[in-house]
């Protein structure tokens, strides 16, 4: 979708909102799969309610993206264009045991930075790609832990308001790998409360978890994590490997050697590819098991 109307280029410019013509998002997303389309980079969240009037008042569809690292997106030119927060520096802001953190910082950062000023909790989540507000939407978690545990305050855009509104830990559920955010909603920042523990044992922690995931993940590859989510009480990367579909490929998507729940981008795979991928084996899942996998990954097409 291309923006080429210059009254709306100048309205965004007035916003200090940077259009990016022509952007392909396999640039921005960790598959390294996605079509083209115009980005608007924002720079000021204030200006989020007018941007996003001026984009409705001319039937501009949109999205919004955060860190690309758990999103499958379709070919070819795009049907919409896309929004993403700048990142700020330095993002982070701590007060005692609370860190007002804005949803573009990268996750990781976050977990290290707040590590080192003694607060704990999300070890969990070292290694794992993305923005704070991307891991805030689908409640991150790994290692016995979720990000939505932490959670007391969260500023957002709400889509259905057209205003930037603050919801309390409370008023939000969060539960497996989904929360109760619209998907039009966009994060701003969040508010984490975490536990004191002196750095050298959430260090310990930190890497404990990234050797487990250094020696389970296809760190290396380039991959959305896992595609499905875990059905109850089971895990569908050992469910898909008791299959013996390790290595099964759709041209270069294919189901990872070292973790079968992660499908990997092997060179130049289409999102067509990747998609016929996660058909064939949630097909072939549901054949033997009876399980319906359902997707982890965002998928955008269309
Ligand atoms: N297993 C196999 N073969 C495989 C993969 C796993 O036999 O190819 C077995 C493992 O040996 C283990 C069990 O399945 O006994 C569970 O595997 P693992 O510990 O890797 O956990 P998982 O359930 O596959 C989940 C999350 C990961 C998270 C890890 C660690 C989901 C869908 N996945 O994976 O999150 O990193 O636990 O806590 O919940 C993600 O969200 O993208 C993600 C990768």
């Amino acid at each position: 979708m291309r923006i080429n109307d210059p009254k709306i280029a100048a309205r965004l410019g007035e916003l200090d909102v940077e259009l990016v013509p022509g952007t392909r998002l396999a640039d921005l997303t960790s598959l390294g799969i996605g079509g083209t389309t115009d980005l608007l980079r924002i720079r000021k969240y204030e200006s989020i309610p007018d941007l996003l009037n001026l984009l409705d008042a001319n039937h501009v569809p949109h999205r919004f993206l955060g860190g690309g690292s758990n999103l499958l997106v379709g070919d070819g030119e795009l049907p919409w264009v896309v929004l993403q927060l700048v990142p700020p520096e330095p993002g982070i802001i701590l007060e005692g045991n609370f860190a007002r953190v804005d949803a573009a910082a990268d996750l990781g950062r976050t977990v290290t930075f707040c590590a080192k000023h003694d607060l704990g909790g999300m070890e969990g989540l070292i290694g794992v790609p993305g923005t704070v507000g991307g891991a805030l939407r689908m409640n991150a978690g790994a290692y016995g832990m979720q990000i939505g545990a932490y959670v007391r305050e969260v500023k957002l855009y709400r889509a259905a308001d057209h205003k930037i509104e603050i919801l309390q830990g409370n008023q939000i559920s969060f539960e497996y790998r989904h929360t109760s955010f619209a998907p039009d909603d966009m994060m701003l920042a969040v508010t984490l409360e975490l536990p004191s523990k002196p750095y050298k044992e959430i260090l310990q922690g930190i890497r404990i978890c990234n050797e487990k995931r250094r020696s389970s993940q296809p760190l290396g590859q380039r991959s959305a994590g896992c595609i499905f989510k875990n059905p109850p009480g089971a895990s569908a990367g050992r469910m898909i490997d008791d299959l013996g579909l390790k290595g099964l490929s759709v041209g270069d998507a294919r189901v990872s050697d070292r973790h079968a729940n992660f499908f990997v981008n092997a060179g130049r795979a289409s999102a067509r590819d990747m998609l016929k991928l996660i058909a064939d084996v949630r097909e072939r899942v549901k054949k033997a098991y009876g399980v319906t996998l359902e997707n982890e990954v965002v998928v955008w097409n269309g």
